[in-house]
Protein backbone atom coordinates (compact mmCIF):
# COMPACT_ATOMS: atom_id res chain seq x y z
CA UNK A 1 0.00 0.00 0.00
CA UNK A 2 1.54 3.83 -0.93
CA UNK A 3 0.24 5.90 1.87
CA UNK A 4 0.61 9.62 1.02
CA UNK A 5 1.79 11.64 3.95
CA UNK A 6 1.34 14.61 2.71
CA UNK A 7 -2.08 15.21 4.91
CA UNK A 8 -1.49 13.26 7.62
CA UNK A 9 -1.71 14.25 11.16
CA UNK A 10 1.44 14.99 13.30
CA UNK A 11 -0.24 14.52 16.66
CA UNK A 12 -3.40 13.23 16.09
CA UNK A 13 -4.50 9.08 16.64
CA UNK A 14 -4.12 7.82 13.08
CA UNK A 15 -3.15 3.85 12.48
CA UNK A 16 -0.22 3.16 9.70
CA UNK A 17 -2.73 3.24 6.94
CA UNK A 18 -6.32 2.49 5.78
CA UNK A 19 -9.87 3.15 7.08
CA UNK A 20 -11.05 4.10 10.47
CA UNK A 21 -14.33 4.95 12.24
CA UNK A 22 -15.46 5.06 15.52
CA UNK A 23 -13.15 4.95 18.67
CA UNK A 24 -14.58 1.91 20.81
CA UNK A 25 -14.39 0.62 24.70
CA UNK A 26 -12.48 3.35 25.68
CA UNK A 27 -11.16 2.53 29.28
CA UNK A 28 -8.46 2.71 31.75
CA UNK A 29 -6.32 -0.48 32.75
CA UNK A 30 -3.58 -1.55 34.84
CA UNK A 31 -1.49 1.89 34.08
CA UNK A 32 -2.86 1.82 30.04
CA UNK A 33 -5.19 3.80 28.62
CA UNK A 34 -7.10 1.62 25.91
CA UNK A 35 -8.52 2.56 22.72
CA UNK A 36 -10.02 0.53 20.07
CA UNK A 37 -11.65 1.43 17.19
CA UNK A 38 -13.69 0.75 13.74
CA UNK A 39 -10.56 -0.33 11.37
CA UNK A 40 -10.69 -1.52 7.56
CA UNK A 41 -7.35 -3.77 7.40
CA UNK A 42 -7.59 -4.00 3.75
CA UNK A 43 -8.34 -0.98 1.88
CA UNK A 44 -9.48 3.21 3.15
CA UNK A 45 -13.06 2.75 2.69
CA UNK A 46 -15.74 1.20 5.21
CA UNK A 47 -15.94 -2.28 4.97
CA UNK A 48 -14.40 -5.49 6.42
CA UNK A 49 -14.84 -4.03 10.03
CA UNK A 50 -12.60 -5.22 12.84
CA UNK A 51 -11.60 -3.78 16.55
CA UNK A 52 -7.92 -2.46 16.23
CA UNK A 53 -6.75 -2.06 19.56
CA UNK A 54 -4.33 0.45 20.37
CA UNK A 55 -1.78 1.56 24.08
CA UNK A 56 -0.91 4.45 25.85
CA UNK A 57 0.47 5.86 29.09
CA UNK A 58 -0.65 9.32 28.20
CA UNK A 59 -2.89 9.17 25.39
CA UNK A 60 -1.01 11.41 22.98
CA UNK A 61 1.62 8.78 22.28
CA UNK A 62 0.57 5.19 21.16
CA UNK A 63 1.44 1.64 20.32
CA UNK A 64 -0.18 -0.49 18.71
CA UNK A 65 -1.30 -4.07 19.14
CA UNK A 66 -2.90 -6.73 16.97
CA UNK A 67 -6.52 -6.25 16.35
CA UNK A 68 -8.84 -7.27 19.47
CA UNK A 69 -11.71 -8.82 18.36
CA UNK A 70 -12.34 -9.85 14.33
CA UNK A 71 -15.25 -11.70 12.53
CA UNK A 72 -14.60 -15.60 13.84
CA UNK A 73 -18.03 -16.59 14.96
CA UNK A 74 -21.65 -16.96 14.30
CA UNK A 75 -22.25 -14.60 15.97
CA UNK A 76 -20.19 -12.09 14.79
CA UNK A 77 -19.34 -13.08 11.26
CA UNK A 78 -19.99 -10.85 9.12
CA UNK A 79 -18.73 -7.57 11.44
CA UNK A 80 -17.48 -6.57 14.66
CA UNK A 81 -19.35 -2.95 14.98
CA UNK A 82 -19.13 -0.54 17.97
CA UNK A 83 -19.49 -1.21 21.33
CA UNK A 84 -18.35 -0.32 25.17
CA UNK A 85 -16.09 -1.56 28.18
CA UNK A 86 -17.93 -2.02 31.77
CA UNK A 87 -15.03 -2.43 34.60
CA UNK A 88 -16.79 -5.22 36.87
CA UNK A 89 -15.83 -5.75 40.61
CA UNK A 90 -12.93 -6.82 40.94
CA UNK A 91 -11.19 -4.36 37.84
CA UNK A 92 -12.76 -6.84 35.49
CA UNK A 93 -12.79 -5.32 32.16
CA UNK A 94 -15.73 -6.60 30.01
CA UNK A 95 -16.14 -5.24 26.01
CA UNK A 96 -19.70 -5.31 24.88
CA UNK A 97 -19.95 -5.28 21.15
CA UNK A 98 -22.31 -4.85 18.22
CA UNK A 99 -22.20 -8.59 16.14
CA UNK A 100 -23.68 -8.79 12.80
CA UNK A 101 -24.92 -12.18 11.80
CA UNK A 102 -26.05 -12.23 8.44
CA UNK A 103 -25.86 -9.69 5.71
CA UNK A 104 -29.22 -9.35 5.58
CA UNK A 105 -31.00 -7.22 5.81
CA UNK A 106 -28.95 -4.30 5.02
CA UNK A 107 -26.96 -2.79 6.90
CA UNK A 108 -26.64 -6.43 8.39
CA UNK A 109 -28.57 -8.60 11.05
CA UNK A 110 -27.61 -7.40 14.38
CA UNK A 111 -26.89 -9.04 17.98
CA UNK A 112 -25.02 -7.62 21.01
CA UNK A 113 -22.28 -10.13 22.56
CA UNK A 114 -19.69 -9.63 25.32
CA UNK A 115 -15.98 -10.46 25.20
CA UNK A 116 -13.48 -10.80 27.99
CA UNK A 117 -10.08 -10.71 28.40
CA UNK A 118 -7.88 -14.10 28.43
CA UNK A 119 -5.68 -12.71 30.92
CA UNK A 120 -6.34 -10.25 33.23
CA UNK A 121 -2.30 -9.49 34.54
CA UNK A 122 -1.55 -8.50 31.13
CA UNK A 123 -1.84 -5.16 31.35
CA UNK A 124 -2.29 -4.68 27.38
CA UNK A 125 -4.98 -6.44 27.34
CA UNK A 126 -4.22 -8.23 24.06
CA UNK A 127 -5.99 -11.38 23.94
CA UNK A 128 -10.02 -11.69 23.89
CA UNK A 129 -12.43 -14.88 24.63
CA UNK A 130 -15.16 -14.63 23.24
CA UNK A 131 -17.85 -17.00 25.08
CA UNK A 132 -20.15 -19.25 23.77
CA UNK A 133 -23.11 -18.38 25.01
CA UNK A 134 -23.23 -15.63 23.22
CA UNK A 135 -25.57 -13.18 21.58
CA UNK A 136 -26.61 -12.26 25.08
CA UNK A 137 -29.10 -9.79 23.44
CA UNK A 138 -31.08 -10.04 20.37
CA UNK A 139 -32.79 -7.82 18.56
CA UNK A 140 -37.10 -8.00 18.08
CA UNK A 141 -38.53 -8.95 14.46
CA UNK A 142 -39.05 -5.21 13.87
CA UNK A 143 -35.58 -3.92 14.37
CA UNK A 144 -33.06 -6.52 13.65
CA UNK A 145 -30.89 -4.29 11.11
CA UNK A 146 -31.17 -1.16 13.40
CA UNK A 147 -30.47 -2.52 16.68
CA UNK A 148 -26.24 -2.09 17.79
CA UNK A 149 -23.71 0.22 19.60
CA UNK A 150 -24.42 -1.23 23.41
CA UNK A 151 -23.32 1.51 26.03
CA UNK A 152 -21.14 1.08 29.28
CA UNK A 153 -23.71 -0.57 32.29
CA UNK A 154 -24.09 1.05 35.30
CA UNK A 155 -25.23 -0.73 38.30
CA UNK A 156 -27.97 0.41 40.62
CA UNK A 157 -31.05 -1.48 42.40
CA UNK A 158 -29.14 -4.71 42.34
CA UNK A 159 -28.62 -4.96 38.27
CA UNK A 160 -26.81 -3.59 35.50
CA UNK A 161 -28.39 -1.77 33.30
CA UNK A 162 -27.62 -0.72 30.14
CA UNK A 163 -28.79 0.80 26.50
CA UNK A 164 -28.62 -0.37 22.95
CA UNK A 165 -29.40 2.26 20.05
CA UNK A 166 -32.33 1.86 17.77
CA UNK A 167 -35.12 2.95 15.98
CA UNK A 168 -39.05 2.14 15.30
CA UNK A 169 -40.36 3.58 12.14
CA UNK A 170 -38.67 7.16 12.22
CA UNK A 171 -38.80 7.17 16.10
CA UNK A 172 -35.42 7.29 17.62
CA UNK A 173 -34.79 5.01 20.70
CA UNK A 174 -32.19 3.76 23.15
CA UNK A 175 -34.01 0.40 24.66
CA UNK A 176 -32.70 -0.33 28.47
CA UNK A 177 -31.55 -3.80 29.15
CA UNK A 178 -31.17 -5.67 32.93
CA UNK A 179 -28.99 -7.97 33.99
CA UNK A 180 -27.93 -9.50 37.53
CA UNK A 181 -24.73 -11.56 36.21
CA UNK A 182 -23.70 -9.62 32.85
CA UNK A 183 -24.62 -12.49 30.89
CA UNK A 184 -28.55 -12.99 30.95
CA UNK A 185 -29.96 -9.83 30.08
CA UNK A 186 -33.71 -8.88 30.06
CA UNK A 187 -35.08 -6.10 27.81
CA UNK A 188 -37.32 -3.72 30.05
CA UNK A 189 -40.70 -2.48 29.77
CA UNK A 190 -39.51 0.78 28.94
CA UNK A 191 -37.47 2.22 26.91
CA UNK A 192 -34.62 4.52 28.61
CA UNK A 193 -35.62 7.16 25.94
CA UNK A 194 -37.00 7.97 22.57
CA UNK A 195 -38.25 10.57 20.32
CA UNK A 196 -40.16 10.36 16.97
CA UNK A 197 -38.84 11.60 13.94
CA UNK A 198 -35.14 11.53 15.02
CA UNK A 199 -33.98 8.49 13.24
CA UNK A 200 -31.83 5.52 14.03
CA UNK A 201 -29.92 6.49 17.31
CA UNK A 202 -26.48 5.24 17.23
CA UNK A 203 -23.70 5.06 19.27
CA UNK A 204 -25.50 6.17 22.38
CA UNK A 205 -23.64 7.62 25.53
CA UNK A 206 -25.34 8.02 28.90
CA UNK A 207 -23.77 8.84 31.59
CA UNK A 208 -23.83 11.17 34.98
CA UNK A 209 -22.20 14.36 35.24
CA UNK A 210 -21.04 16.17 38.91
CA UNK A 211 -23.54 19.57 39.06
CA UNK A 212 -20.05 21.04 40.89
CA UNK A 213 -16.81 21.69 39.70
CA UNK A 214 -15.07 19.68 36.37
CA UNK A 215 -13.92 16.23 37.73
CA UNK A 216 -16.01 13.42 36.41
CA UNK A 217 -17.65 10.65 38.21
CA UNK A 218 -17.69 7.31 37.66
CA UNK A 219 -20.88 5.55 35.05
CA UNK A 220 -23.02 4.28 37.94
CA UNK A 221 -22.50 7.71 40.49
CA UNK A 222 -25.69 8.81 41.60
CA UNK A 223 -25.10 10.52 45.01
CA UNK A 224 -23.33 13.86 45.40
CA UNK A 225 -24.82 16.47 43.12
CA UNK A 226 -25.20 14.80 39.98
CA UNK A 227 -27.11 15.53 36.39
CA UNK A 228 -27.21 12.68 33.59
CA UNK A 229 -26.32 13.24 30.27
CA UNK A 230 -27.49 10.93 27.14
CA UNK A 231 -25.83 11.67 23.62
CA UNK A 232 -26.63 10.00 20.08
CA UNK A 233 -25.67 10.03 16.87
CA UNK A 234 -27.68 10.52 14.37
CA UNK A 235 -27.16 8.98 10.81
CA UNK A 236 -29.66 10.92 8.93
CA UNK A 237 -28.14 14.48 9.90
CA UNK A 238 -24.35 12.35 10.90
CA UNK A 239 -24.40 15.01 13.84
CA UNK A 240 -24.67 13.79 17.31
CA UNK A 241 -26.58 15.59 19.32
CA UNK A 242 -27.23 15.67 23.76
CA UNK A 243 -29.56 16.81 26.30
CA UNK A 244 -28.71 17.35 30.18
CA UNK A 245 -31.47 15.53 32.19
CA UNK A 246 -32.62 13.40 34.99
CA UNK A 247 -31.75 10.18 35.33
CA UNK A 248 -35.00 8.26 37.30
CA UNK A 249 -33.31 5.11 38.85
CA UNK A 250 -36.86 3.39 40.09
CA UNK A 251 -38.79 3.91 36.72
CA UNK A 252 -35.59 3.77 34.97
CA UNK A 253 -36.08 6.12 32.91
CA UNK A 254 -34.23 9.69 31.31
CA UNK A 255 -35.92 12.54 31.30
CA UNK A 256 -34.00 15.56 29.76
CA UNK A 257 -34.34 18.85 31.00
CA UNK A 258 -36.42 21.71 29.73
CA UNK A 259 -33.41 23.79 28.67
CA UNK A 260 -32.13 21.08 26.55
CA UNK A 261 -33.62 19.84 23.39
CA UNK A 262 -34.04 16.34 21.65
CA UNK A 263 -33.24 15.71 18.30
CA UNK A 264 -31.39 17.25 15.21
CA UNK A 265 -31.68 21.39 16.93
CA UNK A 266 -30.03 19.71 20.03
CA UNK A 267 -26.52 20.97 22.00
CA UNK A 268 -23.68 19.25 20.23
CA UNK A 269 -20.40 18.68 21.49
CA UNK A 270 -18.91 19.61 18.32
CA UNK A 271 -20.46 21.82 15.22
CA UNK A 272 -18.42 20.24 13.02
CA UNK A 273 -16.91 16.81 11.60
CA UNK A 274 -17.02 15.11 14.88
CA UNK A 275 -19.44 11.69 14.87
CA UNK A 276 -19.96 8.68 16.76
CA UNK A 277 -18.08 9.92 19.47
CA UNK A 278 -17.63 7.77 23.57
CA UNK A 279 -16.93 8.60 27.11
CA UNK A 280 -15.06 6.80 29.85
CA UNK A 281 -13.91 7.46 33.53
CA UNK A 282 -10.66 7.65 33.81
CA UNK A 283 -10.51 6.72 37.64
CA UNK A 284 -6.67 7.76 38.44
CA UNK A 285 -7.53 11.50 36.78
CA UNK A 286 -11.02 11.46 37.79
CA UNK A 287 -11.84 12.90 34.85
CA UNK A 288 -14.60 12.00 32.35
CA UNK A 289 -12.32 11.85 28.31
CA UNK A 290 -14.49 12.09 25.20
CA UNK A 291 -13.16 10.58 22.03
CA UNK A 292 -14.71 11.05 18.80
CA UNK A 293 -14.60 10.52 15.21
CA UNK A 294 -13.71 13.24 12.46
CA UNK A 295 -14.50 11.67 8.98
CA UNK A 296 -12.77 12.91 5.69
CA UNK A 297 -13.66 15.84 3.92
CA UNK A 298 -11.87 14.08 0.67
CA UNK A 299 -13.50 12.14 -2.03
CA UNK A 300 -13.25 8.76 -1.22
CA UNK A 301 -11.68 8.33 -4.95
CA UNK A 302 -8.83 10.63 -2.93
CA UNK A 303 -8.91 8.40 0.57
CA UNK A 304 -8.14 5.13 -1.84
CA UNK A 305 -5.54 7.13 -3.41
CA UNK A 306 -4.00 8.32 0.10
CA UNK A 307 -4.15 5.33 1.41
CA UNK A 308 -6.27 6.02 4.77
CA UNK A 309 -9.38 7.40 5.84
CA UNK A 310 -10.53 8.94 9.43
CA UNK A 311 -8.54 10.40 12.30
CA UNK A 312 -9.32 9.83 15.77
CA UNK A 313 -9.38 13.88 17.40
CA UNK A 314 -7.38 14.67 20.39
CA UNK A 315 -9.60 13.73 23.65
CA UNK A 316 -11.19 16.09 25.77
CA UNK A 317 -12.22 16.47 28.96
CA UNK A 318 -15.72 16.85 29.75
CA UNK A 319 -18.01 18.63 32.47
CA UNK A 320 -20.83 20.31 32.94
CA UNK A 321 -21.42 23.97 32.79
CA UNK A 322 -21.93 25.98 36.14
CA UNK A 323 -24.84 26.90 34.28
CA UNK A 324 -26.23 23.65 34.21
CA UNK A 325 -27.40 23.96 30.70
CA UNK A 326 -24.23 22.68 28.64
CA UNK A 327 -21.65 20.90 28.74
CA UNK A 328 -17.76 22.70 28.32
CA UNK A 329 -15.10 20.55 26.80
CA UNK A 330 -10.75 21.35 26.90
CA UNK A 331 -8.06 18.78 25.24
CA UNK A 332 -6.55 16.89 27.73
CA UNK A 333 -3.68 18.57 29.63
CA UNK A 334 -1.11 15.84 28.33
CA UNK A 335 -1.11 17.44 24.74
CA UNK A 336 0.98 20.11 26.39
CA UNK A 337 3.91 17.86 26.44
CA UNK A 338 3.97 18.29 22.60
CA UNK A 339 4.56 21.85 22.50
CA UNK A 340 8.08 23.34 20.76
CA UNK A 341 9.17 26.74 19.83
CA UNK A 342 6.37 28.95 21.43
CA UNK A 343 5.53 32.73 20.46
CA UNK A 344 3.83 35.38 23.08
CA UNK A 345 2.63 38.55 22.43
CA UNK A 346 0.36 41.10 24.39
CA UNK A 347 -2.08 43.96 23.14
CA UNK A 348 -2.50 43.36 19.10
CA UNK A 349 -4.69 45.93 18.53
CA UNK A 350 -6.66 44.93 15.09
CA UNK A 351 -8.47 47.14 13.15
CA UNK A 352 -10.93 46.91 10.47
CA UNK A 353 -9.12 44.72 7.57
CA UNK A 354 -6.30 44.15 9.87
CA UNK A 355 -4.24 41.10 9.38
CA UNK A 356 -1.37 39.79 11.56
CA UNK A 357 0.56 37.07 10.99
CA UNK A 358 1.90 34.58 13.47
CA UNK A 359 5.43 33.97 12.25
CA UNK A 360 8.64 31.35 14.08
CA UNK A 361 6.19 28.66 14.49
CA UNK A 362 4.75 25.69 12.43
CA UNK A 363 1.54 27.47 11.23
CA UNK A 364 0.68 23.93 9.68
CA UNK A 365 1.20 21.78 13.24
CA UNK A 366 0.14 24.07 15.93
CA UNK A 367 -1.59 24.90 19.07
CA UNK A 368 -2.58 28.54 19.32
CA UNK A 369 -4.88 30.29 21.96
CA UNK A 370 -5.77 33.86 21.98
CA UNK A 371 -8.39 36.25 23.99
CA UNK A 372 -9.86 39.30 22.26
CA UNK A 373 -11.31 42.41 23.92
CA UNK A 374 -13.10 45.12 22.55
CA UNK A 375 -14.48 48.24 24.11
CA UNK A 376 -17.87 48.34 23.62
CA UNK A 377 -20.49 46.25 21.93
CA UNK A 378 -21.98 48.91 19.72
CA UNK A 379 -20.86 48.04 16.29
CA UNK A 380 -22.69 44.80 16.82
CA UNK A 381 -24.46 44.06 13.39
CA UNK A 382 -27.77 43.55 13.39
CA UNK A 383 -29.51 39.81 13.42
CA UNK A 384 -31.40 39.68 10.45
CA UNK A 385 -35.53 38.90 11.12
CA UNK A 386 -35.07 36.79 8.19
CA UNK A 387 -32.90 34.35 9.11
CA UNK A 388 -35.41 33.16 12.28
CA UNK A 389 -37.52 31.82 9.60
CA UNK A 390 -34.07 29.02 8.86
CA UNK A 391 -34.39 25.74 10.17
CA UNK A 392 -33.21 25.93 13.86
CA UNK A 393 -30.49 23.04 13.39
CA UNK A 394 -28.70 24.30 10.39
CA UNK A 395 -29.40 28.42 11.90
CA UNK A 396 -25.63 28.64 13.01
CA UNK A 397 -24.21 26.89 9.53
CA UNK A 398 -26.61 28.62 7.37
CA UNK A 399 -25.38 31.95 8.77
CA UNK A 400 -22.05 31.79 8.43
CA UNK A 401 -22.27 30.20 5.29
CA UNK A 402 -24.28 33.76 4.03
CA UNK A 403 -21.60 36.03 6.12
CA UNK A 404 -18.47 34.34 5.93
CA UNK A 405 -15.10 36.36 6.93
CA UNK A 406 -16.87 39.89 4.83
CA UNK A 407 -17.38 42.71 6.43
CA UNK A 408 -18.71 43.15 9.83
CA UNK A 409 -19.41 45.45 12.91
CA UNK A 410 -17.74 43.35 15.86
CA UNK A 411 -15.93 40.92 13.76
CA UNK A 412 -15.61 38.76 12.64
CA UNK A 413 -12.12 38.43 14.25
CA UNK A 414 -10.52 35.62 15.10
CA UNK A 415 -7.57 33.46 13.36
CA UNK A 416 -6.69 32.69 9.65
CA UNK A 417 -5.79 28.89 10.12
CA UNK A 418 -3.88 26.83 7.05
CA UNK A 419 -3.29 29.48 4.99
CA UNK A 420 -1.38 30.21 1.72
CA UNK A 421 0.58 33.26 1.05
CA UNK A 422 -1.65 35.29 -0.82
CA UNK A 423 -4.61 34.06 1.08
CA UNK A 424 -6.28 32.10 -1.96
CA UNK A 425 -6.86 29.26 0.96
CA UNK A 426 -7.61 29.63 4.68
CA UNK A 427 -10.20 28.05 6.68
CA UNK A 428 -11.30 31.03 9.33
CA UNK A 429 -12.12 30.35 12.44
CA UNK A 430 -13.53 33.37 14.11
CA UNK A 431 -16.61 35.34 16.13
CA UNK A 432 -19.36 37.24 14.80
CA UNK A 433 -21.72 39.06 17.31
CA UNK A 434 -25.46 40.07 16.54
CA UNK A 435 -27.85 42.12 17.62
CA UNK A 436 -30.97 40.63 17.95
CA UNK A 437 -34.39 42.85 18.17
CA UNK A 438 -34.92 42.40 21.70
CA UNK A 439 -31.57 44.21 22.80
CA UNK A 440 -29.39 40.81 23.17
CA UNK A 441 -26.63 39.63 21.49
CA UNK A 442 -25.80 36.31 19.46
CA UNK A 443 -22.42 35.59 19.62
CA UNK A 444 -21.70 33.29 16.18
CA UNK A 445 -18.39 30.90 16.11
CA UNK A 446 -17.67 29.91 13.00
CA UNK A 447 -14.92 27.27 11.32
CA UNK A 448 -15.73 27.80 7.55
CA UNK A 449 -14.26 25.40 5.23
CA UNK A 450 -15.84 26.88 2.43
CA UNK A 451 -12.14 28.95 1.62
CA UNK A 452 -9.98 26.32 2.62
CA UNK A 453 -9.36 24.56 -0.67
CA UNK A 454 -9.26 25.01 -4.08
CA UNK A 455 -9.60 21.92 -4.67
CA UNK A 456 -13.54 22.28 -5.31
CA UNK A 457 -14.28 18.44 -5.09
CA UNK A 458 -13.40 18.43 -1.39
CA UNK A 459 -16.54 18.89 1.54
CA UNK A 460 -16.29 22.71 2.08
CA UNK A 461 -18.92 23.30 4.76
CA UNK A 462 -19.37 26.79 6.34
CA UNK A 463 -19.58 25.08 10.20
CA UNK A 464 -20.89 27.14 12.97
CA UNK A 465 -22.36 27.31 16.41
CA UNK A 466 -23.88 29.96 19.14
CA UNK A 467 -21.75 30.62 21.85
CA UNK A 468 -23.99 30.83 25.21
CA UNK A 469 -21.94 33.64 27.22
CA UNK A 470 -22.62 37.22 29.14
CA UNK A 471 -20.12 39.82 26.92
CA UNK A 472 -20.31 41.99 29.50
CA UNK A 473 -16.72 41.40 30.26
CA UNK A 474 -16.19 42.08 26.57
CA UNK A 475 -13.74 39.43 25.80
CA UNK A 476 -14.06 36.06 24.11
CA UNK A 477 -11.48 33.14 23.91
CA UNK A 478 -10.35 30.96 21.07
CA UNK A 479 -8.09 28.21 20.60
CA UNK A 480 -7.56 25.98 17.63
CA UNK A 481 -5.03 22.92 17.43
CA UNK A 482 -4.09 22.79 13.71
CA UNK A 483 -2.65 19.79 12.41
CA UNK A 484 -2.39 19.88 8.52
CA UNK A 485 -5.80 18.36 7.67
CA UNK A 486 -7.62 19.09 10.71
CA UNK A 487 -8.48 22.11 13.03
CA UNK A 488 -10.26 21.95 16.12
CA UNK A 489 -11.31 24.78 17.74
CA UNK A 490 -12.55 25.57 21.14
CA UNK A 491 -14.75 28.97 21.96
CA UNK A 492 -14.58 30.30 25.33
CA UNK A 493 -13.12 28.36 27.17
CA UNK A 494 -14.74 25.31 25.35
CA UNK A 495 -18.43 26.45 25.67
CA UNK A 496 -18.36 26.07 21.79
CA UNK A 497 -16.33 23.91 19.59
CA UNK A 498 -15.75 23.26 15.78
CA UNK A 499 -13.90 20.62 14.30
CA UNK A 500 -13.02 20.99 10.28
CA UNK A 501 -10.91 18.50 8.09
CA UNK A 502 -9.72 20.64 5.52
CA UNK A 503 -7.52 19.83 2.19
CA UNK A 504 -5.36 23.02 0.92
CA UNK A 505 -3.55 22.33 -2.17
CA UNK A 506 -1.29 25.22 -1.44
CA UNK A 507 -1.05 25.94 2.49
CA UNK A 508 0.77 23.08 2.80
CA UNK A 509 2.82 21.94 5.10
CA UNK A 510 5.78 24.67 5.36
CA UNK A 511 3.90 26.85 3.09
CA UNK A 512 0.81 27.03 5.47
CA UNK A 513 0.69 30.51 7.31
CA UNK A 514 -1.53 31.15 10.45
CA UNK A 515 -2.73 34.79 10.71
CA UNK A 516 -4.59 36.93 13.20
CA UNK A 517 -7.37 38.96 11.72
CA UNK A 518 -10.15 41.69 12.36
CA UNK A 519 -12.80 42.19 9.83
CA UNK A 520 -14.88 44.74 11.51
CA UNK A 521 -15.69 48.06 11.64
CA UNK A 522 -14.89 47.78 16.04
CA UNK A 523 -11.09 47.38 16.82
CA UNK A 524 -10.47 44.69 18.24
CA UNK A 525 -7.39 43.93 20.67
CA UNK A 526 -5.89 40.53 20.58
CA UNK A 527 -5.00 40.82 24.73
CA UNK A 528 -3.36 37.82 24.86
CA UNK A 529 -1.88 35.19 22.17
CA UNK A 530 0.06 32.45 22.85
CA UNK A 531 0.93 29.84 20.30
CA UNK A 532 3.57 27.03 20.05
CA UNK A 533 4.39 24.18 16.97
CA UNK A 534 3.70 21.10 18.15
CA UNK A 535 5.97 18.43 17.85
CA UNK A 536 4.74 14.36 16.93
CA UNK A 537 4.74 12.02 19.88
CA UNK A 538 8.11 9.55 19.74
CA UNK A 539 5.33 6.93 19.55
CA UNK A 540 1.92 6.54 17.20
CA UNK A 541 0.59 3.30 15.93
C1 LIG B 1 -21.35 4.67 13.45
C2 LIG B 1 -21.57 3.22 13.05
C3 LIG B 1 -22.13 2.40 14.17
C4 LIG B 1 -21.70 1.00 13.81
C5 LIG B 1 -20.35 1.24 13.20
C6 LIG B 1 -20.00 0.31 12.09
O1 LIG B 1 -20.40 5.32 12.68
O2 LIG B 1 -22.41 3.16 11.90
O3 LIG B 1 -23.53 2.53 14.34
O4 LIG B 1 -21.65 0.15 14.92
O5 LIG B 1 -20.34 2.57 12.73
O6 LIG B 1 -18.66 0.48 11.68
Amino acid sequence: NNVDQLYRTGYHFQPKQNWINDPNAPMYYKGYYHLFYQYNPKGAVWGNIVWAHSVSKDMINWIPLEPAIVPSKPFDKYGCWSGSTTILPGNKPVILYTGIIDLKPAPGHQVQNYAIPANYSDPLLREWIKPDDNPIVKPTSENVSSFRDPTTAWFNNGHWKMTVGSKHNKRGIVYLYRSRDFVKWTKAKHTLHDKKDTGMWECPDFFPVSTQGTNGVETSALMGGIKHVLKVSLDVTRFEYYTIGTYNTMKDKYYPDSTSVDGWAGLRYDYGNFYASKTFFDPVQKRRILWGWANESSTTAEDVAKGWAGIQLIPRMVWLDPSGKQLVQWPIHELKTLRGEKVHRRNVKLNKGDIVEVKGITAAQADVEASFKFSSLDEAETFDPKWSKLPAENLALEICGITGTKQGGLGPFGFLTLASNKLEEHTPVFFRIFKTTDNKHKILMCSDAKPSSLNKGTYRPSFAGFVDVDLSKKKLSLKSLIDHSVVESFGEGGKTVITSRVYPTLAVGKHAHLYLFNNGTETVTVDRLDAWSMKNPLLMN
